[in-house]
């Protein structure tokens, strides 16, 4: 019985000293673990940045919008880096080859990413929600999924919600020519797209006709039309017209399908009809009361960060 005890206690000393080299093994692996994750996984220095995302423009007079909204982004941002992109690849090639090198909003991101960007604000400059604005959604959701990032976030364009809608028909009233008379007409110049959201055009025109009615606003390639504004412009005996660009740039289309010598531009069809033309060669990114609109998008996406 004695020796029984003796041997079987021998047997537990030793299980006991294998379960203390075991479990000290196990702590031992445990904080070696946990010292490599903490070099790896340490909470990263939080690096907020904004990355702004235009249609682009090759164009030399669209700089001065482009210009206009990265002085005023960064002036609401003083500490924060800008960063760039073009969702146009057409538009990226042209420059491309002027030795402009402009990068597409993925090619942005990864190097954002790669920079060590924790927090990043990616602004759509584009007007409506359209084709452009679908695609730069699919790019930042992917950069979300994909993540390396703590925070991506995508803000509306200019005209997305009926508050932007109504700063939208402010920003219009504030800047139209001071010389134009009541009776004469504006008409603005949007882009117009096949997607959805070209509805937006349409609604603009009814909102803004509330507060003045010889406001009227077109598109080249969507409703309505050039002719759809021509003869509510001529049922309401419009003589004269002061034609603005509502894109963000006056570039090719501002100064061609607008206001160019062409026959089918909106001066000539326009001109035709009887109506005097002004065309204001200026997007509206040049106007401090559009792109400000843009900027509280970013001011919206800095309150999550
Ligand atoms: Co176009």
């Amino acid at each position: 019985m004695g020796s029984k005890t003796t041997i079987s206690s021998s047997v537990k000393k030793s299980i006991i000293k294998k379960s203390i080299i075991f479990i000290m093994a196990i702590i031992f692996t445990l904080i070696v673990a946990s010292a490599a994750s903490a070099e790896h996984g340490e909470k990263r220095e939080t690096k907020k940045g904004i990355l702004l995302v235009a249609f682009g423009s090759s164009e030399e007079s669209a700089q001065i919008s482009f210009d206009n909204i990265d002085k005023k982004t960064k002036a609401a941002f003083p500490d924060i880096p800008v960063y760039w992109a073009y969702t146009s690849h057409i538009i990226r090639n042209k420059l491309a080859k002027q030795g402009k090198i402009l990068d597409a909003p993925e090619v942005a991101l990864a190097k954002m990413r790669a920079e060590g960007f924790t927090h990043l604000a990616v602004q759509s400059l584009h007007t409506i929600m359209g084709e452009e604005y679908d695609d730069l959604k699919r790019v930042v959701g992917a950069f979300n999924q994909m993540g390396g990032f703590e925070k991506v976030m995508l803000g509306y364009p200019m005209m997305s919600t009926q508050d932007d809608m109504v700063k939208v028909i402010d920003a219009i009233l504030k800047n139209i020519p001071k010389e134009r008379k009541a009776n004469e007409a504006v008409v603005l110049m949007g882009h117009g797209t096949p997607h959805p959201a070209n509805a937006f055009y349409a609604a603009l025109m009814f909102q803004i006709q509330l507060k003045d009615p010889n406001i009227f606003v077109g598109t080249v390639e969507g409703y309505p039309g050039i002719e759809d504004i021509k003869s509510l412009m001529l049922k309401s005996n419009i003589k004269k017209a002061y034609m603005m660009p509502f894109m963000s740039v006056a570039g090719d289309h501002a100064k061609n399908d607008m206001a160019g010598e062409e026959e089918d531009s909106w001066k000539s069809i326009l001109t035709k009809a009887g109506i005097k033309c002004e065309p204001v060669l200026k997007g509206t990114a040049e106007f401090d009361d559009f792109v400000n609109i843009w900027v509280d998008h970013i001011k919206v996406i800095m309150a999550h960060f």
